[in-house]
């Protein structure tokens, strides 16, 4: 039996549907918050959340910062490029020494899958997988399935279409098992050379055409073409992929109306989306960030505020 809430957030799978569902209802109370004049409640008071990002990041942490501080914890920054990680630190090491300083979570991104789950045995904080390689990426599809939410009233029943660079992306991994686990239908749509190896055993449609999938979708989930993940020439040329797998504007006019567009971001504008597109009133990128702040906050509340009685403290004012 899967312990609720649990104790770390590692993958969607900590969660599943319920507790996917518990986030977002948590998260309708953080919006809220998010609203009010003075934005922030006393719940997490003295609780510390350490950030450890061992790569770049620019939403993602900022996020949790706020998230953090919103519920009135304290906050310990790290930046690896002015840390003893240059002088050679282990990232066991490293992890012990922001441990023995008490914090009650840590959030971690590396570019290597599976550090956050060492991490959770090298502590006895609360770990967060913020990203880790191309594995997972939880609190990233927490935020788009809470969007999907928001604007079309439900995950359960709709037809996503991730699209482009899947292999890379944790993002797509977390987005699949939570979209699933709510009931969407989702379809991945890359070139082949961009396609997971195991991508048979997962729970989804494949697709080599985006204007066959397009006219009959609710969302199109563009993904960047990480060419920093990428050891291997797998395209042959930005240009060509565009061409053949962006969402251009002539697609994007084939969607159906209300049909969302949705990206983790960063974007690299004219690429995999046009620029036009990210620019209309069905593009959600900005809102998926506003929304991560209060997801955030409710991932935060889920795994803190529980007392050694069990108890959870309220959920603030
Ligand atoms: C993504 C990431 O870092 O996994 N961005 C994010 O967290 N919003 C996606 C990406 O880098 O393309």
């Amino acid at each position: 039996m899967t312990l609720f809430p649990p104790k770390h957030l590692l993958s969607i799978n900590d969660l599943g549907a319920e507790g996917i569902d518990e986030v977002c209802r948590l998260a309708d109370h953080f919006t809220e918050v998010s609203q009010r004049p003075i934005p922030k409640v006393p719940t997490l008071r003295g609780k510390t959340v350490a950030m450890l990002f061992y790569e770049d990041s620019t939403r993602t942490r900022l996020s949790f910062e706020m998230a953090a501080r919103r519920l009135s914890a304290d906050v310990m920054g790290f930046s690896v490029s002015s840390s003893s990680v240059n002088k050679g630190e282990s990232v066991r090491d490293t992890v012990a020494t922001i441990s023995a300083m008490g914090p009650d979570a840590i959030v971690v991104r590396h570019r290597s899958a599976g550090v956050p789950q060492q991490a959770a045995a090298w502590t006895h904080a609360s770990v967060i997988n913020a990203g880790d390689g191309w594995h997972e990426h939880p609190t990233q599809a927490l935020l788009d399935c809470y969007t999907i939410r928001d604007r079309l009233g439900s995950v359960s029943g709709r037809r996503i279409v991730i699209l482009g660079d899947i292999k890379h992306s944790r993002v797509a991994r977390s987005g699949v098992m939570a979209f699933t686990a709510l009931g969407a239908k989702v379809t991945l749509v890359a070139p082949a050379t961009l396609l997971p190896p195991a991508v048979d055993s997962w729970s989804v449609d494949v697709s080599s055409s985006l204007d066959e999938v397009l006219s009959d979708c609710d969302v199109v989930y563009g993904l960047r073409v990480q060419s920093e993940r990428q050891s291997e020439a797998l395209l042959p040329s930005l240009r060509e992929y565009t061409a053949q797998w962006g969402l251009t504007v002539d697609r994007a006019a084939r969607l159906p109306a209300g049909a969302l567009v949705m990206h983790p971001g960063p974007v690299n504008r004219g690429v995999e989306i046009a620029p036009e597109v990210l620019d209309r009133p069905n593009a959600t990128l900005n809102e998926q960030v506003r929304h991560g702040v209060a997801v955030r906050m409710a991932v935060l509340y889920l795994l803190l505020a529980a007392d050694p009685d069990g108890q959870s403290r309220g959920i603030g004012v």
